[in-house]
């Protein structure tokens, strides 16, 4: 079946994107890949804060912003200006969803409560993303790794002998804005029945603690004894009363960990994720040039590995760090033992493979000239992605005033001579 014969997903929806930073951003530029109409209302002036955050380049939007905005228009709103409100108050009238992440209350101090959203289009979705949801801190402006903490990522990432640590994927924002595109797509689908708008909220703590599940679960089997997969175990070190940071601990029922490569010390990403799985334990023996593991009781059967998780690794590192992470991949794959090499983000820019996916992608923009992007990590058979470079500020104004929202040329410059759209002219 041909790609893309059937237009896009998401064709015919609009949204009124009120995000900004990162967490509604990926939200927003998820449904805009998979086809929505994206109004992106920013500040006039400075627009987005991320716009000029981590600049790379003088003068020129941030990849921060690049990436996190493809596939969007731009409008400059001044939302407590009058006639900025009128504006809003008539995207509100035409779009499907509103989307936002201010920070708790800000919406309702614009004059844009539910109840007056729910008033002026009842067939509306509007769509937050907060750091807590309702509760002792519903109030409280949260960050990523905030949420990262709150959320029970924190605790139970890093070495035990360590410090709490935080991830690099942005599990906090991105996570949620992931979980937010889920809650906007079913509210539509459920419109389709009752013809009503909802709201849809997603808290950042309970997105994260939603991809920390299997620690909650651990949690609870804590009580009925040690958890024997942890390699704390092995080393006879005893639990304490929560889950433990666990390194590299697969946190499943297959055991790895982290195994030095050719060059590591040199390269520090010269490492592979190793993973004993059961039914390959034989092929594992035979590689590492450990043949009578296979019929020795002490590593014969998951259980006796257990408690000596340390000790096995340490003698299949002996082996990768014979070869490099490409060659115990291959030679893994041939057996069927799941590896997985650790790749920079160098290796990553360059991987053509994903290129050929359009998961990272190549983007054209008039400023900044060739930039690399994540294209849509959801590939839809019949909806293709074709990624656009996100939109300079306020680069839509004119074409959103009269195509969207049916202002004259007249009133269009009366707007604009208002200062509505503008941050000197008031
Ligand atoms: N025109 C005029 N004013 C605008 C505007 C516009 N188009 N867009 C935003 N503003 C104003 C808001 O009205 C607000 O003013 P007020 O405080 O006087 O009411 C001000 O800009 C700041 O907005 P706010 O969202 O409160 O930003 P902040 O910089 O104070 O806080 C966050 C940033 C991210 C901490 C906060 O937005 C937040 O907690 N969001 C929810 C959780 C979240 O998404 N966090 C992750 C972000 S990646």
């Amino acid at each position: 079946m041909p790609w893309g014969k059937n237009g896009k997903a998401l064709d015919g929806v609009r949204i009124l994107d009120f995000t900004h930073v990162q967490s509604g951003p990926t939200c927003t530029q998820l449904l805009g890949y998979m086809g929505a109409d994206c109004i992106k209302v920013e500040r006039p002036g400075t627009g987005d804060i991320t716009r000029g955050q981590l600049r790379d380049i003088k003068g020129v939007d941030s990849l921060y912003f690049t990436m996190l905005n493809g596939n969007k228009r731009s409008i400059t709103v001044d939302s407590k200006h009058p006639k900025g409100k009128a504006i809003i108050e008539r995207l509100i009238k035409v779009c499907d969803v509103l989307v936002e992440n201010f920070a708790p209350g800000t919406l309702d101090r614009m004059g844009f409560t539910w109840e007056r959203v729910h008033q002026l289009n009842p067939r509306m979705i509007m769509a937050s993303v907060k750091g807590f949801g309702p509760g002792p801190y519903e109030e409280c402006k949260v960050y990523e790794n905030v949420a990262q903490c709150a959320g029970g990522a924190a605790s139970t990432t890093g070495f035990r002998e360590g410090p709490p640590l935080v991830t690099g994927a942005q599990i906090g924002d991105s996570g949620t804005g992931l979980h937010l595109a889920l809650g906007i797509v079913a509210a539509l689908y459920q419109r389709n029945r009752t013809g009503r708008g909802q709201r849809v909220l997603c808290a950042m703590q309970d997105g994260v603690l939603n991809l920390a599940r299997v620690k909650l679960r651990d949690q609870q089997r804590l009580k009925h004894g040690p958890l024997e997969e942890y390699s704390q175990f092995g080393e006879g070190v005893a639990f304490g009363k929560s889950v433990p940071r666990a390194g590299n601990d697969s946190g499943g029922g297959q055991p790895g960990w982290i195994l030095k490569c050719k060059g590591w010390e040199t390269d520090p990403d010269a490492y592979i994720y190793f993973i004993t799985q059961a039914p390959v334990w034989g092929e594992i023996c035979d590689l590492i040039g450990k043949p009578e593991w296979k019929t020795d009781p002490n590593y014969a059967t998951p259980p006796a590995r257990l408690p000596r998780l340390k000790q096995i690794f340490g003698t299949i590192e002996e082996w990768t760090k014979t070869k490099t992470k490409f060659e115990v991949m291959t030679l893994c794959n041939e057996h069927d033992i799941p590896v997985g090499p650790i790749l920079s983000m160098k290796e990553i820019a360059e991987e053509q493979s994903l290129r050929d996916t359009g998961t990272v992608v190549e983007v054209d923009h008039p400023k900044r000239g060739k930039y690399l992007t994540v294209g849509n990590p959801i590939k839809l058979s019949d909806s293709p992605c074709d990624v656009k470079y996100a939109p300079l500020l306020g680069e839509h104004n004119d074409e959103v005033l009269t195509k969207v929202l049916g202002y004259s040329a007249k009133e269009v410059a009366e707007i604009k001579a208002s200062g509505a759209m503008s941050a000197t002219e008031k």
